[in-house]
């Protein structure tokens, strides 16, 4: 049996809805100094990563008006839209949501944006905010 103790939930990157990508990427990229970050689009949303040390953000464009992404812009303008957490063990943490009655919008993890497995919870369960669960 091993005996490796898990390691804390982090914060793994904040998702921010933006209107135009182009417009936006030169503000954390020129003038924060930021990195880029090449990443798949995921959720029919274009997404550029900057890199704030060892935090990601992730910038997203939605593709089209009745994207999910869109459809947050149209309904309540650009912001911040998810925060996504960490965990070592996804299956063991929905599985603990499912069990505490927790609403999920994704029952089994998927594979997101960054290709690893994610899974997101409804902000309906978390006090408003939409959280994204990450493996690793
Ligand atoms: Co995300």
């Amino acid at each position: 049996m091993t005996d490796v103790s898990p390691r804390p939930t982090r914060i793994a990157h904040v998702g921010i809805a933006v209107q135009a990508l182009d417009r936006i990427l030169p503000f954390y990229r020129d003038l924060l100094g930021m990195s880029e970050v090449s990443l798949d689009n995921a959720d029919g949303a274009r997404i550029a990563g900057v890199q704030a040390g060892e935090s990601l953000v992730e910038l997203l464009e939605a593709e089209s008006p009745d994207s999910p992404v869109g459809k947050y812009v149209a309904k309540r303008g650009p912001g911040i839209h998810h925060i996504c957490f960490a965990v070592d063990d996804l299956d063991a943490t929905l599985a603990r949501c499912k069990a505490a009655g927790v609403r999920l919008i994704d029952e089994t993890p998927r594979i997101g944006a960054e290709a690893k497995r994610i899974a997101f919870i409804h902000p309906s369960a978390t006090g408003g905010v939409l959280i994204e669960l990450s493996e690793f």
